[in-house]
């Protein structure tokens, strides 16, 4: 897929850092560089850091490696993290980007606000599921009002009512949607998994009407039952149409902003160019104290410690789906989550879920999202997205016997 004619007219203005160019060169063996700003290593704070991991590893950043932990570093990645990134990627994926197709990012959000720079302009559209993650409506939102949404049911974003969406919007004459945005597992808010028949018929649907898809995907491995893990739409592709954001929130730690976007290298390179001009590269130190996790863990480890901490999800879930059938009205419609962190729950048409919250929230002390924040016109108003990441099992269950207390309130 060609991707350049479909750049904003603000992206098509950015131009490389002169600077940042010479940052490859300097580590070159033997070279004297009167080069970049940098200040002087002797002069950083830190002399070593060393870090306990809860598998009873240890990692010491060490005087060698300190000065590069604290120095500035290259835009796509620093150089310890990228090899370890890309044999991560390869074990999770089968698929092994090269280094032209990487970026490493402060958490998937930035590239989500990086596609929508590079890719809307304001009367461009975007195609997106109703429900979806108001995370990336908002990033879209900065740049376009122009969505095409399509349902979501058990098995996913229903690919047949967004082909046929597509097929009566390119009908109207209107421009086409310059991305498909779709979370193929855990759905936020849907808490549902993109089957693999369907995740075929997105790629045939992104093909057929000339349309990338944004592949957003921090719940990959957020596995609620035994089974195994779908190809990726990057894994499926082979068209390079897929653009892939991977994040380390959701299995290592969110407060470290670390992420990653996959892709094509000529969309990979305007990421390169945009964080050249906002924020130069992610934290070197956290990009350092990830590379040292991947070096102490092979991945095998990591997808060990990863499914032991989907237990915790899974017994909360189940928790969660116990006590919405015991304590919520029989009227109350849900899909029980196989990944992810969230239930998303249809109350009958007629209970608003934010006044009802508005209304009782406080008083019988309960909390969750209304649908409508995850909406792209404000509708979705009966719904609710409920996370059980966060909650005891006690919690769990006095939460959703008030819930259901609230409902039948509402109700009368
Ligand atoms: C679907 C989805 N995309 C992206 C993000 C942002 O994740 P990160 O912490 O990697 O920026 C989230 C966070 O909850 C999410 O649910």
């Amino acid at each position: 897929m060609e991707f350049r004619h479909r750049f904003s007219d603000r992206s098509q203005m950015m131009t490389p850092s002169p600077i940042r160019k010479l940052v490859p060169l300097m580590r070159e063996p033997g070279m004297i560089s009167f080069g970049g700003g940098y200040p002087n290593a002797s002069t950083f704070a830190f002399s070593t850091v060393d870090i306990a991991f809860k598998s009873g590893i240890t990692y010491t950043i060490d005087h060698q490696l300190i000065d590069l932990a604290c120095q500035y570093g290259p835009t796509d990645g620093h150089p310890f993290l990228l090899p370890g990134l890309q044999k991560w990627h390869v074990a999770k994926d089968g698929w092994m980007p090269q280094r032209n197709q990487i970026q490493v990012l402060n958490g998937s959000q930035e590239g989500l606000h990086i596609m929508a720079y590079l890719f809307l302009n304001h009367d461009d559209w975007v195609a997106v599921s109703e429900p979806a993650y108001p995370g990336a409506l908002g990033a879209f939102r900065a740049f376009t009002k122009n969505f095409l949404s399509f349902p979501i049911d058990g098995d996913g974003s229903i690919t047949t009512e967004l082909e046929r969406r597509l097929t009566k919007h390119r009908s109207t004459g209107l421009p086409m949607p310059k991305f498909i945005y779709e979370v193929p597992s855990g759905h936020n808010p849907g808490g549902v998994r993109l089957s693999l028949e369907r995740r075929h018929h997105l790629l045939s649907i992104s093909h057929r009407f000339d349309i990338p898809i944004l592949e957003d995907d921090p719940y990959q491995l957020v596995q609620l039952e035994e089974s195994t893990v779908l190809p990726t739409l990057q894994r499926l592709d082979t068209k390079g149409q897929v653009i892939r954001l991977d994040s380390f929130s959701k299995i290592f730690a969110p407060g470290l902003r670390l992420g990653y976007a996959t892709g094509p290298s000529e969309v990979i390179q305007m990421f390169n160019l945009y964080k050249q001009g906002t924020n130069l590269h992610v934290s070197s130190m956290i990009q350092v104290i990830l590379a040292g996790f991947l070096e102490k863990h092979e991945p095998d480890d990591f997808f060990r410690l990863i499914r032991a901490n989907c237990r915790i999800y899974r017994s909360n879930r189940d928790v969660m789906i116990d006590s919405a059938r015991r304590f919520l009205p029989e009227s109350v419609h849900f899909n029980v989550p196989v990944e992810g962190m969230f239930l998303w729950i249809e109350l009958p048409i007629e209970i608003d879920a934010e006044l009802m919250l508005d209304r009782f929230g406080m008083e019988y002390k309960v909390l969750m999202v209304p649908g409508s924040a995850f909406s792209t016109c404000g509708g979705l108003k009966h719904c609710m997205r409920l996370s059980f990441s966060m909650v005891t099992h006690a919690e769990i269950t006095e939460g959703m016997k008030r819930l259901g207390a609230m409902i039948q309130k509402m109700k009368s």
